[in-house]
């Protein structure tokens, strides 16, 4: 059977204590849940919150680390310290790291080349502003943001990542895509990872989507072809309002 990849990206929410308490609840509310699951708290909380789930069927994830591996990089958490910490996913390239740190596809790809280096299984996010999309630049946008994210990862390492498609209008507005206009994107994807890598690789790729994901919507967009999984924010930072998400089959 298929199973979904199901994230939380915590954000720049919960103090330790607090991160610790909503993995518990996690880690109750999700057991014998078959999805490949995720969450991925503040750096502050990645130790902590590494204890609450280890040998359970939830993985941590970082929400970013920096370009090198170790240095005189002031502010920065390098791959060596997460692995350290048994962070197993890094998402990369999210839109308030696009929009609001200047991060570019240039210095994204550095990072997923360098976390695939490492083991860590990249989440590379990609997504069009409303802007880009009412002038019908979504695809040219899409497209670039996955080929250069994607340059100099072979079809070997192409296995180990994961790519979240959200438009950065729907993200923590309340307004989702359509499950409709979410796979038409999604297979847009998919040709254009064909084109790099061929059709059984682009088939094999996870895609998620993420942008107001909620219980309600879940079951609808997970049932079309070429959506994945679900990268949830909102919704990840309560166990009432993530655990029907994850458990959307039920
Ligand atoms: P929301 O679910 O709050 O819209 O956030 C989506 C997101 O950005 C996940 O990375």
């Amino acid at each position: 059977m298929r199973s979904y990849f199901i994230a939380g990206n915590w954000k720049m929410h919960k103090t330790v204590p607090e991160s610790v308490a909503l993995a518990k609840e996690l880690v109750a509310g999700l057991r014998g849940c078959g999805e490949k699951l995720l969450v991925a708290p503040a750096f502050t909380a990645l130790a902590a919150v590494a204890e609450v789930v280890k040998g359970t069927n939830i993985l941590l994830g970082a929400q970013n680390m920096g370009p090198e591996e170790q240095g005189a990089h002031t502010g920065e958490v390098s791959v060596l310290m997460l692995k350290d910490l048994g962070v197993k996913v890094v998402i990369l390239g999210h839109s308030e790291r696009r929009h609001s740190y200047g991060e570019g596809d240039e210095l994204i790809n550095k990072k997923v080349l360098l976390a695939l280096r490492h083991g860590l299984e990249p989440i590379l996010c990609v997504g069009e502003t409303l802007e880009e999309r009412e002038g019908g630049r979504l695809e040219a946008i899409v497209g670039s943001q996955v080929e250069r994210g994607l340059a100099g990862v072979s079809a070997e390492a192409l296995k180990n990542v994961t790519i979240a498609y959200e438009p950065v209008w729907a993200i923590g507005t309340g307004k989702t895509a359509t499950p409709e206009d979410a796979d038409a994107v999604h297979a847009y994807i998919r040709k254009v990872l064909a084109r790099l890598y061929g059709e059984a690789a682009a088939k094999a790729v996870c895609i998620q989507y993420g942008g107001s994901v909620k219980a309600d919507n879940a079951v609808q967009l997970m049932a079309k072809p070429n959506i994945d999984g679900a990268l949830v924010g909102g919704a990840s930072l309560k166990a009432d309002a993530f655990v029907p998400i994850a458990r959307f089959r039920a």
